[in-house]
C-alpha cells in the first residue's frame, strides 16, 4: 500500500532590523503614550529598518538560517516562495534576490501578496507542491518592511508595526505521521476600503497628484477592522478543527498572527483555551504583517512552547480581507 505523504517543516529561521523603537520613543513623533499603546495592543517596542536599510538582507538572513538548519544547500531547493506586501522592488521579486543572494540555481521563485495572511497562504501552497513530489523542497519567506509605508504622523497606525523576516525550510514526509494536516485559504473583498494601501499601484502611479498623500500609505479603520478579525480568526479555527474531528483542547499550541494582544486573548476565550496554549511575541515586535507568523513559529520553538509532534493550529487575517488557517503536527 502507498503510504501518505504529509509535508514537514524541516527548519527554521528568522531576522530583525537590530534597530528598536520603543512606545516612549513614539511619545516623541505622536500624540499618544505607552499607556494606550500597551493596554489597547499589547506592543512594548518594535525593530525597525535603519534609512538606507532594505528589507531583502533580513529576508536572505532568514533564509540561509533556515537552510542551514534543514542541513540542505541552497541549490537543493526548488521553489521560493516569499510573502510580502513590501518588497525592496516591484520588479524584481523579493524572492528572486534571496534566489540571486542564496545561489539557489535550481529554483523557481515568485512573490505572494495576501497582506497578514500571506505567509499561511505561501506554506499551503508548498505544501500542494511538495505532495506531488516528496523529494522536492520548498523555502517560504514571510518578510515585510512596513515602516517604509507607514505615516509616521498618523497614530492610528504608526504605533502597530514592525519590521522583520522569518523563512522555514518544507518537504514531503513519506512517513505521513508528521507535517501539515489541514488548511483553510479565505477572501473578502467587501470591506475592503477599511484597510488599504492605494497609492503607487497602477490605478495611482508614484506622485499622482489626484490621490491626497496620505493614500501613499496604509490607513486603516481600526475599530472596524478588529471586529472583522476577531470573528474571522475564531471562524477560521473553529471550522479546521470541526473538519478534523478535533476540539479545542486538542490543540497544544496556537500561534496566531501578531496584530492586536486583544485580537488573541479574544480568540483564546472563544477556544476556551489556557494563555500557556498561545503563543505571544507582540510585545516585541508589533505586526510584521507576513513575517509575524514565520518570526513566531521560530521563537516558539527556541523557548520550548513548540515542541516535535505538538499539534499547532496558525491562524492569520489581514488587509482585503484575507484569512488563513494551517493545522499541522510539527
Ligand atoms: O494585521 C491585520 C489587520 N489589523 C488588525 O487586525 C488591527 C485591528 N484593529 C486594532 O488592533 C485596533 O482597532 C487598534 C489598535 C488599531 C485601535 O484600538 P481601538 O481600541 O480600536 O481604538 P479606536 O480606534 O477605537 O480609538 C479609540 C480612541 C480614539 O479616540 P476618541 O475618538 O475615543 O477620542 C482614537 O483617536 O483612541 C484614540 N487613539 C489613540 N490614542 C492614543 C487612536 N490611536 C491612538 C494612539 N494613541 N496611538
Amino acid at each position: 500500500m502507498k503510504s501518505k505523504v504529509t509535508s514537514v517543516i524541516l527548519a527554521c529561521g528568522m531576522a530583525v532590523p537590530p534597530k528598536i523603537v520603543t512606545n516612549h520613543d513614539l511619545e516623541k513623533l505622536v500624540e499618544t503614550s505607552d499607556k494606550w499603546i500597551v493596554e489597547r495592543t499589547g506592543i512594548k517596542e518594535r525593530h525597525l529598518l535603519e534609512n538606507g536599510e532594505v528589507i531583502s538582507s533580513y529576508a536572505i538572513k532568514a533564509s540561509k538560517e533556515a537552510i542551514e538548519r534543514a542541513g540542505i544547500k541552497p541549490e537543493e531547493i526548488d521553489l521560493i516562495i516569499c510573502a510580502t506586501l513590501t518588497p525592496d522592488y516591484l520588479m524584481p521579486s523579493l524572492a528572486i534576490l534571496i534566489q540571486r543572494e542564496l545561489g539557489a540555481n535550481k529554483a523557481g521563485a515568485f512573490d505572494l501578496s495576501a497582506t497578514c495572511s500571506g505567509f499561511l497562504y505561501a506554506l499551503s501552497l508548498a505544501d500542494q507542491y511538495v505532495k506531488s513530489n516528496p523529494e522536492r523542497k520548498v523555502l517560504v519567506v514571510g518578510a515585510e518592511a512596513l515602516s517604509r509605508k507607514t505615516n509616521w504622523q498618523d497614530r492610528t497606525t504608526c504605533v502597530l508595526f514592525g519590521d522583520g523576516a522569518g523563512a522555514v525550510v518544507v518537504t514531503g514526509d513519506e512517513n505521513g505521521e508528521r507535517g501539515i494536516v489541514d488548511f483553510i485559504l479565505g477572501a473578502d473583498g467587501s470591506n475592503f476600503h477599511l484597510l488599504t494601501l492605494k497609492g503607487g499601484g497602477s490605478a495611482f502611479p508614484p506622485f499622482d497628484e489626484r490621490l491626497p498623500k496620505e493614500e501613499y500609505y496604509i490607513r486603516m479603520q481600526g475599530r472596524e477592522v478588529f471586529k472583522i478579525a476577531t470573528r474571522a480568526m475564531e471562524k477560521v479555527a473553529l471550522d479546521l478543527l470541526q473538519r478534523n474531528n478535533l476540539k479545542p483542547e486538542d490543540i497544544d499550541i496556537i500561534i496566531p498572527h501578531q496584530a492586536n494582544l486583544r485580537i488573541i486573548e479574544y480568540l483564546r476565550e472563544r477556544l476556551n483555551l489556557p494563555m500557556e496554549k498561545v503563543f505571544v511575541n507582540i510585545d516585541r515586535y508589533g505586526n510584521t504583517s507576513a513575517a509575524s507568523i514565520p518570526i513566531a513559529i521560530y521563537e516558539a520553538e527556541r523557548e520550548g512552547k513548540l515542541q516535535r509532534d505538538n499539534l499547532l493550529l496558525m491562524v492569520a487575517f489581514g488587509g482585503g480581507f484575507t484569512f488563513a488557517g494551517v493545522l499541522m503536527r510539527w
